[in-house]
């Protein structure tokens, strides 16, 4: 062999070991090549079959999730898929799956591990809808950051989280999924939440990747009911359904969920405009798109595919990166790509995105988790902690006739009545990850506790539903044996969430004549609440002295309530979804347009339009004291910076955490007409008794004074505005 061509071998092989590290690292294993180069190097690798598996989710364990009966996946399972929904909560059962992926694969592409994982993994808090009502979004991060370390350490590599959905129709049942119907504020907790999900490093153990959902416009579901249509203009899908989207991509959310919605005639999960030319072209987002479950099969049932390759296609080449459960890439990929019906480079480019997300997580140099003791991960004392401090935050006090609560150190017998005494399965709300409802401490066993010097008696009264009043009497003669009684009526967890829509948002019947009964009984009467929406309460509410909202507050539930009843605890929930006068109003929100003949007309001549408990209302055991409004100026450029502030004084006898709701209303606007009032800022604070705090809204013009147009593009328009706080106004006039 000549000289020559010895010298040249050997700058080949040295070209090919500078490009893969050392001489037995592949490049896509090589941690400390460049994400991208491993992409590259990877993808060059992949046959044309694995590529579609990466682009699979299947299913890992029992279906946990008994409205995804259909669409459940038709191809066996296969460790080349891109992902499993992992229903289980052992490291060993994931690490052997795993196994098989890494190990004996051609490729040992590692599997992603996904769960919805909502308000806890086993540490089980507040529902999201509840956690809203804390307007403390630190604390929500808390939690999802107690969820994420539980999950990774169980071997959960993926929440399907936060839903992010703003939404104004309390049939819904997915309004207890979300931050309820205010675009501001859901953007503030889906920020939140990804924050606490993914933390500052997604490799380690103590995070995983969020995926925000359901992409786009599912809370705008037609009358409430699930799995519908929505009429979405493009400028309320710009006003109201995307920007918690926005947000928490520009916060760094790695994946997103495409929802189940047709808006306004192209389905989420086949919408070019919301998966690529927003989410891709306009915002930049690099991480995958999952199909909800079954959502791309289920384009055939909303009439916008005729088969199931056709699906597949317009799924992928709108942007579904992954396909949930229906087995419909692997099923049609092929032959659609060789057929030359869908061009492979579609196909990478969705498996590119898909092997970023796990690069970043790191789970090519650690695809397996410690398999360790449930005690060292689950449950800990730090972690229920903050359960405790987000179900005590997240309760709302609706009502407090004679300051009734907290109750008198002195009662010497309290009666606890209702179907929720003693629930459990109920107070962890729907979604409730690997939480047992052992684990609940009831309302019962949490007065027992709270009040030692008390006679607590219980009677159920009577069930969730049904018609048997037979328990009334001796719920009955329980409350005349009393000083005080809680009637602690609610929800069934699975009355709300997925496929949770109800016509009415009564509670049911039996329980409104129980409280009817009790009522009677000429004893003081405090209603306690679990539900996963806001109730319409008109009828229930003169037969109590007080009304508790406590939600589905998770697994530290009736310690919290007892708190607040005790007056350990004084409540500082706030409503972030209306509480109607009555269903038959809804839509209702805060956020709404002025009618044409605002003040005299546009009203129902039978009922009021006001609600019951309208948005951000909610009770304290204190008194806060509002100075006037200061603004810095009453002139501001358009990109420009200014400030209001306003002194809060604790007037009362005890500490109180207080909530100032900043809002802006415009009363011309030439581009688009604006709501009566939104809200642009908002902050907490703890105020001792004499106390007074300023605080301040520090405005950017161009953030917190502008709109969103139907090309989402944002603008600030000169004229008049009014920053709004607490019932007070003050005019500004933008230049
Ligand atoms: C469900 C839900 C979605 C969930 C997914 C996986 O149908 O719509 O929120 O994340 O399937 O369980």
């Amino acid at each position: 062999m000549r000289i020559s061509s010895i010298f040249s071998l050997f700058l080949v092989s040295a070209l090919f070991v500078s490009c893969s590290g050392s001489s037995d690292t592949l490049v896509y294993k090589d941690a400390n090549a460049p994400i991208e180069k491993r992409i590259d190097d990877l993808m060059s690798r992949m046959t044309l079959e694995e590529k579609i598996y990466q682009a699979s989710q299947q299913l890992l364990g029992e279906n946990d999730n008994d409205n995804n009966f259909e669409s459940m996946n038709t191809v066996d399972l296969d460790p080349r898929a891109g992902s499993v929904i992992y229903s289980g909560d052992d490291p060993v059962h994931r690490n052997a799956f795993q196994k098989k992926a890494v190990e004996e694969t051609r490729l040992g592409i590692p599997v992603i591990f996904g769960h919805d994982i909502i308000h806890g993994f086993r540490t089980i808090y507040p529902i999201p809808l509840a956690m809203g009502c804390t307007w403390n979004p630190d604390l929500l991060t808390q939690c999802t950051g107690v969820a994420a370390q539980e999950s990774r350490q169980s071997g959960i590599d993926w929440t399907f989280a936060p839903m992010i959905d703003v939404a104004r129709d309390p049939r819904w049942g997915r309004i207890s999924e979300g931050y309820g119907e205010d675009p501001y504020t859901a953007s503030v907790f889906a920020v939140a939440g990804v924050k606490g999900f993914q933390g500052d490093d997604l490799t380690s153990d103590h995070n995983i990747a969020s995926c925000l959902k359901h992409y786009v416009g599912y809370g705008a579901s037609e009358a409430g009911r699930d799995y519908v249509y929505s009429e979405i203009s493009k400028q309320t899908l710009w006003d109201t359904y995307l920007p918690p989207y926005e947000a928490a991509v520009k916060a760094g959310a790695q994946t997103l969920m495409s929802a189940f919605n047709d808006i306004s005639g192209v389905p989420a999960s086949a919408n070019h405009y919301t998966m690529t030319d927003i989410l891709r072209d306009k915002w930049n987002f690099d991480g995958f798109v999952v199909s909800d479950w079954g959502a791309i099969e289920q384009l055939i049932n909303q009439g916008y595919a005729s088969d199931i390759s056709d699906a597949a296609s317009k799924a992928i080449s709108a942007g579904v990166d992954m396909d949930m459960t229906d087995g419909i890439y692997i099923r049609t990929m092929q032959k659609l790509i060789v057929d030359g019906k869908l061009s492979e480079k579609v196909l990478d480019e969705a498996v590119r995105r898909i092997l970023r997300v796990k690069f970043r997580l790191g789970l090519f140099e650690k695809p397996y988790v410690k398999e360790t003791p449930d005690s060292t991960r689950l449950l800990l004392p730090t972690s229920l902690a903050i359960a405790e401090n987000a179900a005590e935050e997240s309760m709302v006090l609706l009502k407090n006739d004679d300051n009734i609560l907290p109750l008198n150190a002195n009662v010497k017998n309290i009666a606890l009545i209702g179907p929720m005494v003693k629930d459990q399965e109920d107070m962890l709300g729907n979604w409730n990850g690997y939480g047992h409802a052992s684990d609940v401490t009831t309302i019962y066993d949490a007065f027992v506790k709270e009040f030692p010097s008390a006679k607590i008696s219980y009677a159920a009264g009577c069930s969730h539903d049904g018609e048997d009043r037979s328990g009334f009497a001796e719920a009955l003669r329980v409350a005349k044996s009393a000083d005080v009684v809680f009637v602690c009526l609610g929800e069934k967890n699975l009355w709300s969430g997925e496929n949770g829509s109800r016509a009415t948002i009564l509670l049911p019947q039996v329980q409104r004549d129980l409280l009817t009964a009790i009522s009677k009984c000429g004893k003081p009467v405090i209603l306690t609440l679990n539900n996963g929406r806001p109730l319409e309460l008109t009828a229930m509410e003169p037969e109590a002295t007080a009304i508790l909202e406590m939600w589905q507050p998770g697994v530290t539930g009736g310690t919290a309530a007892a708190a607040i009843v005790s007056g350990r605890v004084n409540p500082s929930g706030k409503l972030c979804a209306t509480f109607p006068y009555s269903a038959t109003q809804i839509p209702i929100y805060y956020n709404r347009r002025n009618p044409a003949r605002t003040p005299t007309q546009g009203y129902y001549q039978d009922m009021t339009v006001e609600p019951l408990y309208p948005f951000g209302y909610g009770l304290s055991y204190t008194t806060f004291n509002y100075s006037e409004l200061k603004i810095s100026t009453d002139k501001v450029a358009q990109n420009g910076t200014m400030t209001a502030s306003i002194d809060v004084t604790n007037t009362g006898k005890v500490a109180g955490k207080e909530t100032v709701h900043w809002f802006i209303s415009d009363p011309a606007c030439s581009v688009v007409t604006r709501p009566m009032k939104e809200l642009r800022y908002f902050e907490k604070a703890e105020l001792q008794p004499g106390e007074t705090r300023t605080f301040t809204f520090n405005i950017d013009v161009a953030r917190d004074f502008s709109y969103i147009n139907d090309e989402g593009n944002r603008f600030v328009e000169p004229g008049d505005i009014y920053i709004e706080v607490n019932g007070q106004r003050e005019k500004v006039v933008v230049e």
